[in-house]
């Protein structure tokens, strides 16, 4: 259904391919055309300095939406949700980290770690899950689903309980971490493990979920775009909206290539920032089709079978790649890859600085650092890395790690743990 241009409200959903136009209200996930949706805001009646001064006093609020790093930039994410409503944990408003090791390792003087690994699942997921979750409710849905590598089923299952859903979780089985697993079991999820990959899930999730009428919550779904945008907001408020030169990130499913350029679009248009930072997606190199679809100019769509020791990243087929090649095209931003071996070096430079993250996350580091040995970055510029994951997500690839754990057994004497010690 299209809107009548005389009754445009403040916020609606239009067709990234065809432009089709949908309200704010319609449960759709894709366009009739195949196309992917995103939501947009008609301008903000406030000035950018009104606005970064709302956003910042609201980070001490101690009760309501407004504690939430997500719900404080209300008017760039989802301005028309009523207080009563909204589905918050709080979220967001994570640590924007300096360790001098790591920015070593990267060969950068200025590297900032955004640590979404801090949010109350533990990853970046509950950003764009208390926007799906509180549209889920408002679209009054008679359950939640999605497919995951983890991630996105834990997070979903924790905002499904809050909101009292039913959650229904697609994963592929021997795919994810025995820490997400866990936490997607323990919030009270429905799991079927599907005997294939992501892709797989994903596909099958998406030819279900309208005849059994569940509100399908991946990253196609625009409102959890929008929730994720904050990642990028709150990175530049901590920043004081001085923005860095680049921002690098893992990219699996493109869902926060997708966020993170429509952020930093909006910020630009609504004079929030003077200019754009430039995007640096960074794919496993075993999960890597649109690295390879970036290196040819986006000139066709790449699908891989995808295998890597980053699980949150196993994808080969990512849903997000129309919304997210615009958002690297409108950054002049850039696509690129890590080996497994470079996650896990990159991987153990984080955890040893008391950081820590998990594999995916890593990504991002290792990636900072071959773009600045291949000169795309300069040693000056000013780099926020987001770090999408916490270290416990993954245990196993900790303890699996060949060049990790060393573990000395002794008998319980004072002699055996002295000679431990002094031998280590
Ligand atoms: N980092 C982590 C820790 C993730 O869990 C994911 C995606 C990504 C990066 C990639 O983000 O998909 O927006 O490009 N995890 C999804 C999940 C697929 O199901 O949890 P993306």
């Amino acid at each position: 259904m299209s809107l009548f241009k005389v009754s445009r409200p403040a916020t609606w959903q239009a067709c990234v391919s065809c432009g089709e136009e949908f309200l704010e209200s319609q449960p759709v996930t894709r366009c009739g055309c195949g196309g992917l949706l995103e939501v947009r805001h008609r301008g903000i009646d406030a000035s950018p300095a009104e606005l970064q001064a709302a956003f910042r006093t609201r980070h001490q609020s101690v009760e309501g939406p407004y504690r939430s790093g997500v719900w404080r930039y209300r008017e760039l994410v989802l301005p028309s949700a009523p207080a009563d409503m909204i589905v918050t944990h709080p979220e967001g408003n994570t640590p924007l980290l300096e360790r001098a090791t790591v920015t070593s390792w990267t060969g950068l003087e200025f590297l900032r770690m955004k640590h979404e690994g801090h949010n109350p699942t533990g990853s970046f997921k509950d950003r764009g899950m208390t926007v799906g979750v509180t549209q889920a409710r408002r679209a009054n849905a008679r359950a939640v689903a999605c497919a995951s590598t983890g991630n996105t089923a834990a997070s979903m299952a924790a905002y499904a309980a809050q909101a009292t859903l039913p959650a229904f979780v697609l994963i592929p089985r021997g795919g994810v971490s025995v820490g997400k697993l866990a936490q997607i079991h323990a919030y009270g999820a429905s799991v079927i493990e599907v005997l294939g990959d992501f892709d797989d899930c994903l596909r099958v999730l998406e030819a279900v979920a309208p005849s059994l009428d569940i509100y399908l919550l991946n990253s196609i779904n625009p409102f959890r775009v929008e929730g994720q945008k904050t990642v990028v907001y709150d990175l530049l408020d901590q920043l004081d909206w001085d923005p860095p030169e680049w921002i690098v990130f893992p990219a699996g499913n493109l869902g926060n290539t997708a966020a993170f350029g429509k952020a930093l679009e909006e910020a630009f248009s609504w004079g929030l920032i003077p200019r754009l930072p430039r995007l640096a997606a960074i794919q496993a190199a075993g999960a890597a089709p649109f690295a390879a679809g970036f290196r040819e100019g986006f000139a066709r769509r790449h699908r891989v079978r995808a295998e890597t020791i980053a699980t949150a990243i196993r994808i080969g087929d990512p849903a997000s790649w129309d919304r997210a090649r615009v958002s690297i095209e409108r950054t002049n931003g850039v696509v690129t890859t890590v080996t497994d071996e470079q996650i896990l070096a990159a991987k153990r430079v984080v955890d040893h600085s008391g950081v820590g993250c998990e594999p995916a996350s890593a990504a991002s580091i290792a990636g900072a650092r071959r773009l600045r040995e291949e000169g795309l970055i300069s040693r000056d510029d000013r780099v926020v890395a987001v770090l999408t994951g916490h270290i416990l997500k993954d245990p196993g690839a900790i303890l699996d790690d060949a060049e990790g754990p060393r573990v000395v057994a002794v008998e319980p004497t004072t002699e055996a743990v002295t000679r431990a010690i002094m031998t280590s």
